[in-house]
């Protein structure tokens, strides 16, 4: 019997098209034993194993039902694409400071309390926080600064304020958000990552001042090319960080100042892979390397231990 025969693959999706049915038409074109398809659950039992080899998650983010779900996967030995524990312990912070440690340069990054708090918290909740020194900020980072949510994506509640009443007049707005401070960098280009696998890399330009649709496609128009020194250290920026951060897919961003590229966001951890987003050689780039990873995956067992593995495995 051919090693691999049945096995299944679950997609979460949400409302994208091209990525999934692309998916699924590449892993059956490889005549490998393994069948992708939409995941189905209604009321799962936590009793029970989910009948997927591989799970892959494009939406945990903003349908949290399938965060547990996800999670109770892992636990029957389910290969989740991204890892559904970090998914949801990621942050900015924590990943500039992880970046940094790695080598890799990143913008000046600050932590701020939060502007306004729940119903249940008061003054006497608050003990270990001091003032904020708003004018030393300033000084640390000098203006223009990008205020963004620790935790987000889509550019939701991202500013980028140039003094010090746009500043105060966003912080207000974050209300309950907790949110960090960078320095920005002003760069002369703009590179994304995509990064498979843990493995596979393909750097690209791309424009965020361009229309959602043309910033793969025209960046090579609005900046200078990438130099094969700057091509190598970013893939390899990329790669680093990604393998740091254990995520299956993932893009990698990075700004570039002075000949440096900064890494800026790269908690991407269910990345744009739209068709009309990146084009048709990045979109068949991924679609590859996305068949070959879920077939890898379904095929292997052990791949992606807990702890509660070895433990199980004690226990029978
Ligand atoms: N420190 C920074 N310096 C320069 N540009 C930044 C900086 N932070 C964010 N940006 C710009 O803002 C965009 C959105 O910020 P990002 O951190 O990617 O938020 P999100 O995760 O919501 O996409 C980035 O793609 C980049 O163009
Ligand atoms: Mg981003």
């Amino acid at each position: 019997m051919v090693r691999g025969k049945g096995m299944r693959v679950g997609l979460l999706v949400g409302r994208e098209k091209s990525f999934p049915e692309a998916l699924i038409a590449d892993v059956a074109s490889r005549h490998a034993g393994v069948t992708v398809e939409y995941a189905e659950l209604s009321a799962p039992s936590a009793l029970e194993a989910p009948p997927y080899d591989v799970l892959v998650d494009r939406i945990s983010h903003e349908v949290t039902v399938y965060q547990p779900y996800l999670k109770l996967a892992a636990l029957y030995g389910t290969r989740v694409v991204n890892n559904p524990f970090w998914r949801i312990a990621d942050d900015k912070f924590f990943n500039a400071g992880l970046a940094s440690r790695l080598g890799l340069a990143v913008p000046k990054t600050l932590l701020l309390p939060q502007k306004a708090y729940g119903p249940d918290v008061n003054s006497e909740s608050l003990r270990n926080l001091r003032y904020v020194d708003w004018e030393e900020i300033a000084r640390k980072l000098g203006f223009p600064m990008y205020l963004k949510p620790h935790w987000g994506g889509g550019w939701k509640s991202v500013s980028r304020v140039t003094d010090m009443s746009e500043l105060m007049a966003a912080y207000d707005k974050s209300d309950q958000l907790t949110m960090i401070l960078q320095e920005d960098i002003h760069w002369t280009q703009y590179l994304r990552c995509l990064v498979i696998g843990q493995r596979d890399v393909r750097p690209a330009l791309w424009d965020p001042r361009l229309p959602h649709a043309e910033r793969y496609k025209r960046a090579h128009e609005t900046m200078p090319r990438m130099s094969v020194e700057l091509t190598a250290l970013v893939m390899e920026g990329a790669l680093k960080i990604t393998q740091a951060l254990g995520y299956d897919m993932n893009t990698v961003e990075f700004a570039v100042r002075d000949g440096v590229p900064y890494a800026i966001d790269f908690m991407n951890s269910a990345p744009d892979f739209d068709i009309a987003s990146l084009g048709q050689a990045h979109f068949d780039w991924v679609v590859g390397r996305m068949g070959e990873l879920v077939i890898d995956l379904a095929k292997t067992p052990t791949a992606h231990r807990y702890r509660w593995d070895d433990l199980l495995r004690g226990a029978h």
